[in-house]
């Protein structure tokens, strides 16, 4: 009897030991569960490589659908560093659901506003509704200029706003446009290599497939007060013309455009400008030099540089 005894006892303490330090994980792990789904943000829907919304912005939306500020770019960036955080206060001010994605052109061709809109488009039409096509140097400063959801495509740099264009036909700047007619136009012409003209290529596109292009009503700041233009006077454009470019760019493209733009992705980054997020895409645009030998005038190409100065 009595050595039976001391054998349970012997045998508790290991036993009750095993408890405790059963209760102590068990205690533990749910306390580090906690603390783990209390760390994430509130934020559903689909994980995405270039999805992007602070929290703090998320509080202030109140629109359902989703808008891509697309920026065709290259080294502009005294522009950017203004841009980024006037446009995230601008759209948060209005409630707006968006993101400021940078299209950032890095390949050796002659810049192409065009293709790296249809490229953006590409990259970002699974998470958006609609897409700005957004000048980098043309800043909105009249608080009525709305950016919600275009039914219609929605140009709002109109030419009665615009500090600089003003024929009946323009439609750059800034525009807006829902995913659905952006594909019904097949994007924009890959033909433009350097700059201009593209937007009123674009419009023909709008024309023909029987858009209503709609614009602000009832802003009364005018052409001197409703945009700031901060692109600087000294800055030259690339404005040359060489080989057929002229009389190829003067027509509209029934060929080109969305569905055959050639491009590479090099690196997507989120950064933030003074705490406003931007996502910059690095983006090497293809050329097809039999078709478009313009995205590339060197100095032998070029003729005739002095023309078609309309748009300066
Ligand atoms: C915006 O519209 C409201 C209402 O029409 C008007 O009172 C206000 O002055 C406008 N703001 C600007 C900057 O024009
Ligand atoms: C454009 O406007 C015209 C006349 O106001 C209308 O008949 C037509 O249906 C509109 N087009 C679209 C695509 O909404
Ligand atoms: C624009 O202003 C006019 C006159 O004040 C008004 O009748 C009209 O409803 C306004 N339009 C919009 C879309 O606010
Ligand atoms: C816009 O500014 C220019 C130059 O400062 C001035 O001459 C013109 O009268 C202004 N236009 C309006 C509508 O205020
Ligand atoms: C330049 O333009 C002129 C007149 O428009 C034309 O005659 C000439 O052939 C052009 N030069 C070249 C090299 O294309």
């Amino acid at each position: 009897m009595r050595i039976s005894r001391v054998k349970t006892l012997r045998l508790s303490y290991p036993y009750y030991l095993t408890i405790l330090l059963c209760i102590m994980f068990v205690f533990s792990a749910s306390l580090s569960y906690y603390i783990l789904i209390n760390d994430q943000c509130n934020c559903s829907g689909p994980v995405n490589q270039i999805k992007y919304t602070t929290p703090s912005r998320k509080k202030l939306i109140s629109t359902k659908h989703k808008l891509a500020i697309l920026v065709p770019y290259r080294n502009r960036f005294e522009e950017l560093l203004d841009f980024v955080p006037y446009m995230n206060n601008f759209l948060s001010n209005q409630r707006i659901n968006f993101d400021i994605i940078v299209l950032n052109q890095i390949d050796q061709y002659r810049f192409n506003r065009a293709s790296l809109l249809n490229a953006g488009f590409l990259e970002t039409r699974d998470n958006y509704d609609y897409i700005a096509m957004h000048d980098v140097d043309l800043l909105p400063l009249n608080m009525n200029l709305s950016y919600k959801y275009p039914e219609q495509p929605f140009h709002v740099a109109a030419p009665t706003l615009h500090p600089r264009y003003h024929y009946d036909k323009f439609i750059g700047g800034i525009l807006l446009i829902n995913r659905k007619h952006f594909e019904l136009v097949n994007g924009l012409s890959n033909r433009y290599w350097g700059w201009g003209l593209e937007d009123d290529e674009f419009y023909v596109r709008l024309k023909d497939a029987h858009l209503n292009i709609t614009r602000p009503v009832n802003i009364t700041t005018g052409t001197n007060d409703t945009f700031r233009h901060i692109h600087g006077k000294d800055r030259k454009r690339d404005t040359a013309k060489c080989f057929n470019q002229r009389e190829v760019t003067r027509r509209r493209d029934r060929q080109t455009g969305l569905h055959d733009v050639k491009y590479e992705i090099f690196g997507r980054k989120r950064m933030e400008i003074e705490d406003s997020p931007v996502i910059v895409i690095n983006v090497k645009l293809h050329c097809d030099l039999t078709a478009t030998p313009w995205c590339n005038c060197d100095k032998k190409a070029e003729t005739n540089n002095s023309a078609n100065k309309k748009k300066t």
